[in-house]
Order: C-alpha cells, then structure tokens, then sequence
C-alpha cells in the first residue's frame, strides 16, 4: 500500500508530479488562455464580486496565503485570508458580493465548517476547495472546486499543499479572465508556467540525497528558521510548520524583512536559516537578511532560482523556472528535508504525536 516507501509522507511527497498533473488535467485551454473548471457561477456574478475572503487552517492556511497574492495579482480582485477559528463575516453592504472560500483537504475541520457557516448564514456566497469527495465543506457551500490530488494518508499534509494552490491558481486565471483584467497573453503565460510545475517538482525530487545530506549536517540544532518574502513568505511558514510536526524540533517561519526587528536575537550556530530567494519571492533583498544571520554564525541554507549571487550560502538548492510559482516547487525541498531530518531521528512521521489528520473538534 505504500509502494515501497518506507512512510506515506515520503510516497505523498514524490506523488506531487502525478498530483499536479490530476490537478491540472482538462482544465487549462492555452488556445482561449482561459481556464475550465465546474464551478458555474451565475451569469454576471464574478464581474460584480466585490472580495474573495480566503477561511483555513494549518498548511491549508498557508495555501490560502499564497492563493490570495495570486488572486490579487493575477485576477485585481481584492482578497484577504484568515485563519479559521479567527474569523468574522463581514460582507459590507450586499454580502453576496463576497465569495467566502473555505481551503480544506478533508473537508471535515470543524474550525473550517464553522466559519463557512458563519459567512453562508450572513449572506455570501461560498465555494469549498477540497480534496475529498462527499466531505462534509461540500454540502456547506454553494459550489465545491476539488484538487485531485489523490488519497493523502500522513498527517503531514504535502501534496495536497501544491495542490491547492494550484487548484487556486486556476481559479484566478478564471476570473481574472472573466472580469477582464488578465489578459490572453498574461493568461497564457501564467498557464504555461503550471503545466511546466510537474517536472520542476520532478527535478527537485531528483535532488533527494543533497537534501538527505543537509538533513544528516544540521539535524542537532537547536532550533530551524525559515524565511522568505511575498510567495516566499507563505512558504517558509509552511516549511516551518511540516518540520516542527513531525520531526518535534522547534522551527518557526518568518517574512525575512521581519528577522532584524527581533527574531535575529535568537540567532546562532544552532540556528540554521532556510529560506527562499527564487523568483516571486525578492530573493536578492532576502539574501541581504540571510546575511546578517549568517554574521551571527547562522548557518545560511537557500532555495535558489537563475541569477541569484550565493556564493556566501552554506548551501543551495536549485529550484527550475517558473516565475512566481517557484517557491511552491521550493517548497517540496523544505517538505524532503523536514521529513529526512524527522527520519533521521526516528520520528513517528505518519502519525506525528498529539496530531490528527483531520481535526473535527474546535
Ligand atoms: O483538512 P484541512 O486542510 O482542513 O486540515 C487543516 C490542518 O489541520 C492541516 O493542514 C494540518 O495543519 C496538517 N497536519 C499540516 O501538515
């Protein structure tokens, strides 16, 4: 069943091509450079929308972090995101003119199904962006978006991160498309940079052993930093995130411009700074605040796309071009070196401690 891996992480993890690929099958119409995805809005009703609110929680509400910068930038739409059990509907005057989207792979957390409630009761219109057929979110809402990412087992969630946001990606070339403001060219681009996704995930899972070797050098340190900037910054908190779950090692994510007003205090050797310097992500400011930490003996670890001077990086992993969609494919070396640093210390990585892999309590 786990087809010769050792943990359903490790299978998820290298799953992430096939993932995508379902992700995207059908569904992109480079000729039109247009998107078609079974969601049928009423006619007129992405025109008149007025903001897309983003509910979620854990890694989906890392998703829906780097799916509210696409939406804004790719689709002009305004969109804000919020952690579920944190949220309060409020629609403005006609709140039907708010799309409320609840990210949720299982379709079944109850922090998540009760801000959807919320919202649906107040008046907005819902969509659910889930990977699970029949779950509960999909009876909540006015129209469900699925992922297909295929059954995700571990607790860690992995694929199913990519995803949705490539799930999400789609859904703002579609209304970016049809309010107007993405044009077929833009579209098209951005449409050839998601079908190029599998194989850059490919490439980067190729890389295993480099990541097994950065495992094996920094898995006694004290504590793990993770940094990035605009896509990058969702990123390094969801870096953050798959490693302190299922490895129990203290790791916390920041927006890098964020290090020198504190967290540069906690900085030594025994703090390794991973972070994310590819495209969609300023990484040449961000090398700037890996610096300073590496002046505090930090060891400094970069994902790195074309052009970047890293010389001075202790390490780096190359991440293939794909515009703003690369510290997604950045990403998968976080979840490889999370799950490697976990391994080696002989974790319980499919059922990390205290954890569930749907949590139906608020
Ligand atoms: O099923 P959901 O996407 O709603 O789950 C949300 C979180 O509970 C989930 O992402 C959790 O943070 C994962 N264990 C992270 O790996």
């Amino acid at each position: 069943e786990k087809g010769g891996y050792e943990h359903y992480m490790r299978k998820e993890i290298h799953e992430q091509p096939t993932a995508l690929r379902q992700t995207l099958s059908g569904r992109i119409d480079l000729d039109r450079g247009d998107v078609d995805l079974d969601v049928d809005f009423p006619q007129g009703y992405l025109e008149s929308l007025e903001e897309i609110q983003l509910v979620s929680c854990g890694t989906s509400y890392y998703a829906s972090q780097y799916a509210a910068r696409l939406l804004e930038e790719i689709a002009d739409v305004r969109a804000s995101v919020e952690i579920a059990s944190e949220y309060e509907f409020d629609g403005g005057r006609d709140p039907w003119r708010t799309l409320v989207i609840a990210v949720t792979q299982s379709g079944e957390t109850a922090d998540t199904l009760s801000a959807i409630r919320r919202a649906a009761g107040a008046g907005a219109r819902t969509l659910a962006v889930t990977n699970t057929l029949g779950s509960s979110v999909t009876r909540e809402t006015n129209d469900t978006l699925f992922i297909r990412a295929g059954p995700e087992i571990g607790v860690a969630a992995t694929k199913t991160f990519a995803s949705q946001v490539v799930t999400l990606a789609l859904l703002s070339v579609a209304i970016g498309r049809e309010r107007g403001t993405l044009s077929t060219a833009n579209a098209r681009t951005l449409l050839e940079n998601l079908r190029t996704l599998p194989g850059a995930v490919q490439q980067v899972l190729d890389e295993e052993e480099h990541v097994l070797e950065a495992a094996r050098e920094y898995q006694d340190s004290e504590s793990f930093f993770f940094v990035g900037r605009r896509y990058g910054y969702p990123v390094a908190l969801e870096g953050a995130l798959k490693l302190k779950e299922i490895s129990y090692d203290h790791a916390e994510g920041f927006a890098a411009g964020e290090l020198k007003h504190g967290p540069l205090a906690l900085v030594s050797e025994q703090t390794p700074v991973l972070a994310v310097l590819t495209a969609g992500s300023d990484g040449s400011e961000t090398v700037n605040n890996l610096t300073e930490a590496q002046a505090r003996g930090a060891p400094a670890i970069g994902t790195v796309s074309d052009g970047l001077e890293t010389k001075s990086l202790d390490w780096t992993f190359e991440v293939p071009e794909a515009d703003v969609f690369e510290p997604l494919v950045a990403n998968v070396y976080f979840q490889l070196f999370a799950y490697h640093v976990a391994n080696l210390k002989g974790r319980s990585i499919d059922k990390p401690r205290n954890l569930a892999k749907s949590v139906t309590v608020e």
